[in-house]
């Protein structure tokens, strides 16, 4: 059976050249990214350098050789290539799935290009179906919660073993369940004006281009 995510992921590797600093994503789609490159790298087909979105994704790319470099020593990244929860056809993103959704924003706002790979199922007419991650401080959560239920939505603490799941940055996540999403713009000044509420999971303007591969294999490409 053809692996969609790997084909999206694969595609979108093409685009990496020697030289290139690369922002690596986090997911079970970006994981096939950080694979290709690695081999790339271990093949000397590429020479690169790498900020990744978690330390999950850190951890494979060093296994696999890929250099990793601090913000410290970058002035922008050149393509990062992540995964998405769900797009909607202008490219507005919900991420935040695998945690990540704070490191994943900040690769994306200092990457000059940000290509999303996903297979089909991930591109919707709106966004909301997938329950929204918020990422909050865990001081004061439960007053969080609650302003951000006066939003409209139904929000989760997020569980891992029964107890509240940390994020790299020792934050918890509320998954916030609000239905469509029309205004994704306004709802993402919205929660993020919340104190408390350290970054949401909605991505605006920040994809410049969407690898969908879907069931037979084919892969679409959607730009912004
Ligand atoms: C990680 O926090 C997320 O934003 C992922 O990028 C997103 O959940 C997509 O993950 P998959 O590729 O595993 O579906």
């Amino acid at each position: 059976m053809i692996n969609l995510k790997q084909l999206a992921a694969e595609k979108a590797v093409e685009q990496v050249e020697s030289g290139m600093i690369v922002g690596l994503g986090t997911g079970s789609t970006a994981y096939w990214a950080i694979e290709k490159i690695g081999e790339k790298v271990k093949s000397k087909q590429l020479n690169i350098k790498a900020i990744a979105t978690s330390k999950r994704s850190e951890e494979q790319a060093r296994g696999l050789g890929i250099p990793i470099i601090s913000f410290a020593e970058i002035d922008a990244i050149d393509i990062t290539i992540d995964g998405a929860d769900e797009s909607d056809h202008n490219l507005h993103l919900i991420k935040g799935g695998g945690g990540a959704l704070l490191r994943e924003k900040i690769v994306a706002s200092n990457s000059r290009k940000l290509v999303i790979v996903a297979d089909e199922s991930k591109l919707v007419q709106h966004l909301g179906k997938y329950a929204l991650p918020v990422d909050v401080v865990t001081f004061g959560w439960e007053k969080t919660f609650q302003k951000l239920e006066a939003l409209g939505c139904i929000p989760k603490l997020r569980l891992d073993d029964g107890k509240p799941y940390l994020t790299d940055n020792a934050n918890y996540i509320l998954d916030c369940a609000f239905g469509e999403i029309h205004d994704p713009a306004t709802l993402h000044e919205k929660i993020n004006a919340i104190t408390g509420v350290v970054d949401n999971g909605l991505f605006i303007n920040l994809a410049s281009q969407l690898i969908i591969a879907s069931a037979g294999g084919e892969i679409k490409t959607i730009l912004k």
